[in-house]
């Protein structure tokens, strides 16, 4: 709750895993649990969140509802779809009564609870924040054949992450609207025409994409436990 106002989270974990390299990133094994059991964890413990609903594959339904039992947060578990937005609308049909939507990529396991409500803090004045850190590598734009068309200015970019925290009628607004296809859902809500406010990430906040981050994410675990 915020300001007696109901807080659902959708963690969207219904993607292929291509670039894993036939590892299932999901369910793979990170100091001690499973990368979906570190996600939902969070939520779980965040005071602010109400209900989660967790969003998988088809072949892994059975197993998620199996480990996800023992949260008592978790009101849905349900299949996703083709592209990464039909399956955090999948998420969002389930959490109805909530003012506010957390939406979060399983394939992150790093994220804090401080990350969660910093985003809610953000979205109670604009209405929609995404989380983001300012890149660190230089950005270059490129033309179909590799040359370099430009050299983007650093200052004012940023590679933007998840948690994103909309309020529901912005994100249902936008969601009927969206035709093509998106990466995150503030593309989705710019596109809507509504502004959206970057909050600060964390660099820890890593996305699992490949083995390497897989093997990354145990690192950084292990020096969280100190
Ligand atoms: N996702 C999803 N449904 C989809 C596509 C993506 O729920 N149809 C989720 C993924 O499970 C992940 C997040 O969206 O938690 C970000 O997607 P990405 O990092 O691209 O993961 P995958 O699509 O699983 O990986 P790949 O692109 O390598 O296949
Ligand atoms: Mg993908």
């Amino acid at each position: 709750m915020i300001n007696n106002q109901k807080v659902g989270a959708v963690i969207v974990a219904a993607g292929s895993g291509e670039r894993m390299g036939g590892v299932d990133k999901m369910l793979a094994p990170l100091g001690g649990r499973t990368v979906l059991a570190w996600v939902v964890g969070v939520f779980q413990e965040c005071p602010a969140i109400d209900e989660i609903a967790v969003v998988l594959g088809e072949h892994n339904i059975e197993a998620g509802q199996r480990l996800l039992a023992g949260f008592s947060k978790v009101i849905a578990v349900c299949r996703g779809g083709e592209r990464r937005q039909d399956s955090v609308l999948a998420g969002i049909n389930h959490l109805g009564g909530c003012r506010w939507l957390v939406i979060h990529d399983g394939a992150r396991p790093l994220l804090t609870a401080d990350l969660i409500t910093d985003g809610l803090a953000a979205a109670a004045e604009s209405g929609a924040a995404a989380c983001a850190v300012p890149v660190t590598d230089t950005i270059k734009l490129a033309g179909d054949d590799d040359y370099v068309r430009e050299t983007l200015s650093r200052k004012r970019l940023w590679a933007v992450q998840t948690p994103q925290v909309f309020r529901s009628d912005i994100i249902t607004v936008a969601y009927r609207q969206a035709q093509a296809e998106f990466t995150d859902d503030a593309s989705l809500v710019e596109k809507a025409g509504y502004r959206v406010k970057l909050y600060k990430g964390s660099y820890g906040n890593i996305k699992i994409t490949t083995p390497a981050h897989l093997a990354l994410a145990g690192v950084l675990l292990g020096e969280r436990g100190g």
